[in-house]
């Protein structure tokens, strides 16, 4: 949604989709995230676009999205999810309607049979996991695999860094025996993280030299997530190409890619409201009816202050903001942001990009209101999915 057009009439503010319909924030909840179709599908587009000339498959990890209201647009591109849980598996089989490709650090044997009933794939994360379920996924057409760890990653953050040392992810190749145990068919390797294509090309060097002497002895190679095809400054044909050369090289491998942030990359936002505006040492602050920790944890997390529409991440000028949350964490705010005008209880902020990851990490914490789901249609039209009650936040506590 950045760079859309964005205009303020008398501190009213006007903003238009892709196709010039005027998007009108007050036919929607308040707060509320708002996915825009023309968006989505212009990512699935792409994403589908590097599958055909590739051959390559690539499934939507559910961890960064799970909206089961957007399947059926989904449906239309893609076929299959990546599961990283019992409750992620049976999301696939129920709603996206075909099996998952699983993967989780650690299955335990109350899970297991839900992960069976509802995954055509299974990755584990030990030989030692591998050895205790194995037999039990025998005769239910389930293609086992094992995560490795190539002991490269060029993510920066420790947090998002699956490859950092002393990582409880993956089996290195000094651990391998030289025949892979009877049912293992696949490898499965998620080093990156936000990542370019250079970054997967300079990861494959290292993944071909450490671990490329067993692919003969499998049928996958998954190279899990990360893969932000979608950014703007993405190399799409580079990708292409480093894709086509990976299947000329083992032209027996099925390849996979399990991106999540790349299918709603930029696709929408959390629209929120000016409650009241407080001022302490100098600092403005307006309170919104949303919260950092509740409806953006990752902004605190990572931490990133997040862009605003119609307004800068600055505090020149003289309407200059902090934006805080509604919830008693001290740290729930961030800032500043420079608006182009005084900001009035009342009137809408919309953060942008706030779909990946940001709708599947949400909480109730202090019993706050969550955000309605919705969709902003092609044809210019509010389709609301689902608002919260006090039932959603009464039902989580027992
Ligand atoms: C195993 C695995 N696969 C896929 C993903 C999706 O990654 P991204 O959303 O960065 O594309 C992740 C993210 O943590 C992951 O851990």
């Amino acid at each position: 949604m950045r760079g859309e057009i964005c205009i303020f009439v008398r501190n009213v503010m006007f903003t238009f989709d892709k196709s010039g319909n005027m998007i009108d924030f007050t036919l929607f909840p308040s707060p509320c995230y708002i996915t825009e179709e023309e968006l989505l599908r212009k990512n699935l587009h792409l994403i589908h676009t590097v599958k055909e000339r590739t051959g390559v498959e690539i499934i939507l990890a559910f961890k960064s999205f799970a909206g089961w209201h957007f399947f059926p647009i989904f449906r239309e591109y893609i076929e299959h999810a990546a599961a990283s849980s019992p409750y992620e598996t049976r999301l696939a089989w129920e709603e996206l309607g075909s099996k998952a490709y699983t993967y989780s650090p650690a299955y335990t044997e109350k899970d297991f049979p839900e992960i069976i009933r509802c995954s055509s794939h299974i990755t584990f994360n030990s030989l030692s996991q591998f050895y205790r379920f194995y037999a039990k996924t025998i005769g239910s057409n389930i293609s086992c695999g094992i995560r490795i760890n190539p002991e490269y990653s060029e993510v920066k953050t420790e947090l998002y860094n699956p490859s950092a040392p002393g990582t409880r992810f993956g089996v290195t190749c000094d651990l391998l025996p030289g025949k892979l145990p009877q049912g293992l068919e696949g490898f499965h390797c998620h080093c990156h993280c936000e990542s370019s294509s250079y970054e997967l090309e300079r990861t494959l060097e290292h993944i071909e030299k450490k671990f490329s002497r067993w692919f003969p002895q499998l049928k996958w190679l998954n190279l899990g997530g990360g893969h932000l095809i979608t950014r703007q400054d993405y190399d799409t044909e580079h990708l292409i190409t480093l894709l086509q050369e990976l299947k000329k090289r083992y032209p027996h491998l099925h390849i996979i890619l399990e991106p999540g942030s790349a299918f709603t990359w930029e696709t929408g936002v959390l629209a929120s409201e000016v409650i009241d505006i407080v001022e302490n040492g100098g600092i403005k602050t307006a309170i919104l009816n949303v919260s950092f920790t509740c409806h953006m944890p990752d902004c605190l997390e990572m931490p990133y202050q997040p862009a605003v529409r119609g307004a800068r991440s600055d505090s020149n000028g003289p309407y200059a903001y902090r934006l805080g949350g509604n919830s008693c964490l001290s740290g729930d705010y961030m800032g500043m942001w420079s608006f182009d005008r005084e900001l009035q209880p009342g009137e809408r902020i919309i953060f942008e990009d706030m779909i990946h990851y940001t709708t599947v990490k949400t909480t109730m914490f202090n019993g706050v209101p969550h955000p309605a789901i919705a969709l902003w249609t092609k044809e210019g039209k509010a389709k609301i999915y689902r608002e919260f009650t006090y039932k959603d936040y009464r039902e989580r506590m027992g």
